[in-house]
């Protein structure tokens, strides 16, 4: 006999199979039980009736603890009702292990209960689902820019000069050096652009940031796209190009999922190209105009602003051209204004706050090496990235998608923790 994923159940209709698994939940009456199973691939119902597989086979699966592992031998049948569309005739029950007393039960527990026990809550539909919709925006964003001639590129983790400025690095002895973990890999993809034209990254940043929201993690990934030749506006078509192929292959791929999260897949529909462009000028005439007075030209927007911004068109909205003052060294100033520079962030929908910063790079030697002493950055740590400007340089942008963010928005999590298998929080190492 086959032993079969349950991912794998369609294939076998009318078949008896083996399914290695776990008991997710369970009910039953005097005369049938119905388990519930997972196995990784997903969940299925397996039903066991009295009549048919004996008094003591019965007795053992209705005395079948939560998180068990067992073998189940079974005939897969239609089941019109699950949106699964298929269930199990329970023919054998063989426990491979029992587990007694998961912590994790059916009923609602506390957020740093679940926390502290991460890696047993990760066994949850919800959980599951969420990790399977984040593995679909990974494998559509692969998908997306090798279609679109890009070569993916592995900037290091271990590094010496920082893009983002220096106040939010972990710092690591190396050898006799110090090290600081990646913030971002951004500068490293500028040089790998130089080579391979279009490239794109995607791997692990680290930020000793203190914020302690729903939208901040200490360590997470972020996908970095650079291309050479690519000017600020044709850079902000990739990117709601690239947001709308993994909203799309999301939504055809990950249907269960979203219907297990109780997803509004209709709103997530409507989020395609184009998005809407705002002007930071602009941005800020509308958050005065609409009672937020604690905000004037010159200041950064928090999560309130965003989100306002966002809700008024429902859709992802990039705020673009932000004054030089409030971001990093390495921007293109604006080529009639010298007080804002070429760049935009997108943000999210439904409070979900920006999802990707970009912008056109500076590549003028001068201004470069100009802007690293106007903020005080170490000249020689940079170097090497200063090459980019003196060697053939070229107008190129990229820009920089935080994936737990993103997998939030689309799966509608209300925290980015629930989005990262293992999140590093602030005050949170464990598990
Ligand atoms: O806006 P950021 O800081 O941009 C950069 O790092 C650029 N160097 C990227 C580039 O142009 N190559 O970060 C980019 C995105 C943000 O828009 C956000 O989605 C995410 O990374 N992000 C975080 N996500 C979770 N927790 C944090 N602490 C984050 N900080 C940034
Ligand atoms: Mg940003």
């Amino acid at each position: 006999m086959k032993t079969i994923m349950i991912q794998e159940m369609p294939d076998h209709l009318g078949e008896t199979v083996r399914i290695g698994g776990w008991l997710a939940n369970k009910r039953s009456s005097g005369k049938i039980a119905f388990l519930q199973l997972r196995d990784g691939s997903g969940f299925v119902q397996g039903v066991v009736v009295k009549e048919i597989v004996g008094e003591e086979l019965f007795a053992k699966a209705r005395s079948i603890t939560q998180e068990t592992s067992l073998y189940i031998t079974a005939e897969v049948t239609v089941d019109e009702r699950s949106s699964f569309g298929f269930e199990l005739q329970v023919k054998d029950v063989e426990i491979i292990h029992e587990a007694v007393d998961f912590p994790i039960t059916p009923k609602q527990h506390g957020t740093e209960f679940l926390m502290d026990n991460r890696h047993l809550w990760l066994r949850s539909r919800k959980q599951h689902a969420i990790m399977k919709i984040r593995d679909e925006v990974i494998r559509s964003t692969y998908e997306f820019f090798h279609l679109n001639g890009f070569t993916k590129v592995d900037p290091p983790i271990l590094t010496g000069s920082s893009p983002e400025g220096t106040s939010e690095l972990f710092e690591t002895k190396y050898f006799d050096e110090n090290a600081y973990l990646s913030q971002s890999g951004q500068l490293y993809m500028e040089a790998a652009a130089m080579a391979l034209g279009k490239v794109f990254s995607f791997g692990p940043t680290f930020r000793a940031e203190k914020s302690k929201t729903r939208r901040h993690l200490i360590e997470f990934w972020m996908i970095e796209p650079e291309m050479a030749f690519v000017q600020f506006e044709e850079s902000l078509e990739v990117q709601e190009q690239f947001i709308t192929h993994i909203m799309q292959s999301v939504i055809q791929n990950c249907s269960l999922e979203l219907e297990r999260l109780e997803r509004d897949v209709s709103k997530l529909e409507k989020y395609k190209a184009p998005f809407p462009r705002v002007s930071y000028d602009d941005a800020i005439t509308f958050l005065n105009e609409n009672g937020f007075d604690d905000i004037t030209w010159g200041d950064d927007f928090g999560a309130p602003h965003e989100t306002a911004i966002a809700e008024h068109h429902d859709m992802p909205v990039f705020i673009t051209h932000y004054p030089i003052g409030i971001k990093p060294f390495y921007m293109q100033p604006h080529p009639d204004r010298d007080d804002v520079v070429l760049c935009a962030d997108l943000i999210a929908p439904e409070g979900y706050g920006e999802i990707i910063g970009g912008s056109e790079r500076i590549y003028d030697y001068e201004l470069m090496k100009q802007r690293i002493k106007e903020h005080n950055l170490d000249e020689s740590a940079y170097a090497w990235y200063l090459d980019i400007c003196k060697y053939g340089a070229v107008p190129h942008s990229g820009f920089g998608l935080g994936l737990e963010r993103t997998v939030a928005w689309i799966s509608g999590a209300d925290h980015v923790r629930e989005t990262i298998p293992f999140p590093r929080l602030l005050n949170r190492l464990y598990p």
